[in-house]
């Protein structure tokens, strides 16, 4: 809490992580609410490589709430940003009724000021938000002194979003009541328990904007068939398999699952009508080479996730990450420098053999991929403490430079 003039602003900054799901959820049987048709499962990436860094500020003195979004005041009256703050106003008012008046939340029905940046480029194809309405949630909870369960408020603003909320294997409970209170988010294992697992984000060019997922599971829902079967006969076995793969650190279980539940939501994507189309021509070889590399070592070493776009995202182990990112390289030969191609974690160095590339069949695509970024299963969201961080002024406007 500051003094501005002689009105108080009271601040409050957090981050949050991006996801990746090896359980893809792909359609809702409820879209106001966001209630899937399918339980997903997802491994939270660290947040020294992908955060969304938010602060969230309230006044008396600001006459309405405003939002600005890397660097960019956007619309608030957003259907969906309206849910997520209508709904932690009621947690906060229902804090309040029953007793507790600290100070932090008797402010809960002044103005809000949000401000939120990416520290990964918008161009990467990431499903950004996801992190960024995760922040949004536990921040204003952090704001107003709220505590408890907030996944499912998160999930209001964008489904996958619930699954930020946590840290290292996540899964999102499909629910069965059509209020959506069991349709909640919860830990699997946390990052400390699989430390050598590692990922790739394979940054493709893609040519042409995809069809986002909101529209697009709106259309697999209402023609795709496959969906219907995915949902009813195919994910809660898997769902059970992948958290038995995860406790017992299985990779060989986890990369294969991983692999064919990519396909089967690219799959579902093209029984759509009209079909979707994600995957590219780089993609595809990308799917290609993990498969031969796989084969050539007998065993399921790599495996590859695709989302709503082109980009692939890799989960390995740590022992193999360096000859496959040799691999990479040789298959799309890069003009970029390295430390410009190659960027987050480091990895060290490594020497083909000659098998190995004789058993690659695959014609080199220079250029193909932009950059990779190489990170590692990571915590959940928290609070960043200090003015420093704060993206906002305690003039509730947006700050020329924070130190995010
Ligand atoms: C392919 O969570 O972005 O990434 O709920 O409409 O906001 P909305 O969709 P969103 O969909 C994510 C789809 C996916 C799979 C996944 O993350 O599970």
């Amino acid at each position: 809490m500051q003094e501005n003039g002689h009105q108080r602003v009271s601040l409050v900054t957090c981050t949050a992580p991006v996801n990746i799901a090896v359980i893809k959820y792909w359609g809702k049987r409820d879209e106001d609410l966001i209630l899937p048709v399918n339980a997903s499962l997802s491994v939270t990436l660290h947040q020294d490589q992908l955060k969304t860094t938010t602060t969230v500020a309230c006044s008396r003195s600001f006459q309405r709430d405003r939002i600005w979004l890397n660097g960019r005041e956007e619309d608030i009256s957003h259907p969906r940003l309206q849910s997520c703050l209508q709904e932690i106003r009621r947690l906060a008012r229902k804090r309040r009724s029953a007793g507790d008046h600290s100070p932090d939340i008797s402010s809960m029905s002044h103005k809000l000021h949000v401000c939120s940046v990416n520290n990964f480029p918008t161009a990467a194809g990431l499903a950004s938000s996801a992190a960024g309405y995760a922040c949004l949630v536990y921040a204003l909870a952090r704001l107003f002194g709220v505590e408890g369960e907030l996944s499912s408020i998160a999930r209001q603003g964008s489904g996958s979003a619930c699954r930020s909320l946590y840290g290292g294997f996540v899964q999102w409970n499909l629910g069965e009541r059509p209020d959506g209170t069991d349709s909640l988010a919860e830990q699997v294992a946390p990052e400390s328990s699989w430390p050598e697992l590692r990922v790739l984000i394979l940054v493709v060019s893609a040519e042409q904007k995809s069809v986002g997922s909101t529209s697009g599971m709106h259309t697999s829902v209402e023609t795709s068939q496959l969906l219907k079967h995915r949902a009813d006969a195919v994910v809660p076995g898997r769902m059970e398999q992948m958290r038995r793969a995860i406790r017992q650190r299985d990779f060989q279980t986890f990369g294969e699952l991983t692999m064919k539940d990519s396909n089967q939501f690219h799959a579902v994507c093209l029984d759509t009508y009209p079909p979707i189309f994600y995957l590219n021509h780089v993609s595809q070889q990308i799917i290609t080479l993990v498969h031969h590399y796989n084969q050539h070592h007998g065993e399921t070493k790599v495996a590859y996730t695709f989302d709503a776009g082109p980009n692939a995202v890799i989960y390995t182990l740590q022992e193999h990450l360096p000859e496959f990112l040799q691999l990479l390289r040789l298959v799309f030969p890069s003009e970029v420098p390295e430390e410009e191609f190659v960027r987050g974690l480091p990895v060290s160095p490594a020497e083909l053999s000659e098998e190995l590339t004789r058993d690659i069949k695959i014609k080199p695509s220079p250029q193909g991929i932009r950059y990779i970024i190489s990170t590692k299963a990571g915590p959940g969201p928290c609070e960043v403490e200090g003015p420093d961080f704060h993206l906002l002024g305690y003039d509730g406007l947006p700050k020329k430079r924070a130190a995010v």
